[in-house]
């Protein structure tokens, strides 16, 4: 009997290391990172740093962990940092901004994931005695629960000027920027140049097992060196996951353009199906979120009739779903997902 193979659309994270992948694991040169003599995690700090054109950068295990360690070193307790109501950081993160560093989040309407610079410039508020200073902006790009979507690049840049204006620190939570790079064509650095602190992910469409980077200056790094031991970040012999990362940024990245066009693939057919609906102008990158048509089906019923013909996605809200085809589903495998998809709308 041949087991057919099961199509984990669920997110970007889901992928297995290749068998190349894990060569370059173990060969890697490893030393004491926490001592800072790991020559493989020094490479991929040197490496990233060059790409985003920014002084320096900090290996970290996680994306929580990019964007938790560079909001605690640049801030005070008692800070507000402005962000989008829709952003990873208030949704996902376990509220880490109040329970670790003292913050107070502002959550801010945006439209598809974009906050105006309006929006930001009439939330600033005035210094005094009675209010929360308002420190950080913190921008999310590309935006993961409105879809994928990309902030355009003149947003950015309006929204820095309005912090350099008012002194505040711009901090791009950037698990996807790469997915943006690929489908504008803007250079990475071009991005990073308008914020203060970048925080990447190697592991979400770049196919890494494990890490993400903190990017600043380096005196901002060496700050957030010091902030990654507090919060139990130090790693010793590193090197075979940083490993990792140099190969995901060597072959890795001009691929999620395939991501994307497959992306749009079954956005176009789901679009055309009786039950349900997406907005395909935030199909922009690798992401679909699809509603489903509550008096036709439930998400839940969804989700495990899809997933008992071998296709898996995630339920993302009361009414919707969420596919991210990936490093391990081809072009055929999201063709296998749109027909199972297909299948259930039409029983
Ligand atoms: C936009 C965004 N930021 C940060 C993260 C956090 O990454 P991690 O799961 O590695 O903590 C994610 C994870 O999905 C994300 O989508």
């Amino acid at each position: 009997m041949t087991t057919q193979k099961i199509i984990d659309l669920r997110s970007d994270t889901v992928t297995k290391p290749s068998p190349a992948m894990r060569k370059t694991m173990a060969e890697a040169v490893v030393g004491d990172d926490v001592f800072g003599d790991d020559p493989t995690v020094q490479r991929l700090e040197a490496m990233v740093a060059e790409m985003l054109g920014k002084e320096a950068a900090l290996y970290v295990p996680s994306g929580t962990m990019a964007n938790q360690v560079s909001l605690y070193t640049a801030s005070e307790r008692g800070d507000e940092v402005l962000c989008g109501t829709d952003c990873h950081i208030i949704n996902y993160e376990v509220a880490a901004p109040a329970v670790i560093s003292g913050l107070l989040v502002h959550p801010l309407p945006d439209e598809k994931g974009i906050l105006s610079p309006e929006m930001i410039r009439k939330n600033i508020r005035p210094q005094n005695i009675h209010n929360p200073h308002t420190a950080i902006i913190a921008l999310e790009n590309t935006h993961n629960r409105a879809g994928g979507t990309i902030y355009p690049i003149e947003t950015i840049a309006e929204i820095e000027s309005i912090a350099r204006k008012h002194g505040l620190w711009m901090h791009l939570d950037g698990a996807r920027l790469w997915n943006a790079h690929v489908a504008t064509g803007i250079a990475l650095e071009m991005y990073a140049s308008h914020f203060d602190s970048v925080a990447v992910c190697l592991s979400k469409g770049l196919g890494a097992p494990v890490g993400s980077m903190v990017l600043g200056t380096k005196d901002f790094i060496g700050k957030a060196r010091r902030t990654r031991k507090l919060f139990g970040g130090g790693m010793r012999q590193v090197g075979i996951l940083a490993a990792a990362g140099i190969y995901a940024l060597q072959h890795n990245i001009d691929r999620l353009a395939e991501d994307h066009a497959n992306a749009r693939y079954l956005a176009e057919q789901f679009a055309a199906l009786p039950g349900l609906s997406v907005d395909l102008e935030t199909v922009q990158t690798n992401i679909v979120i699809a509603t489903v048509d509550p008096d036709m089906m439930s998400v839940d019923d969804f989700t495990s009739r899809l997933s008992e013909r071998g296709v898996l996605c995630v339920p993302f809200g009361a009414e919707r779903v969420r596919f991210v085809p990936n490093l391990d589903t081809s072009a055929e495998d999201c063709r296998r997902a749109a027909a199972a998809v297909t299948e259930i709308m039409q029983e």
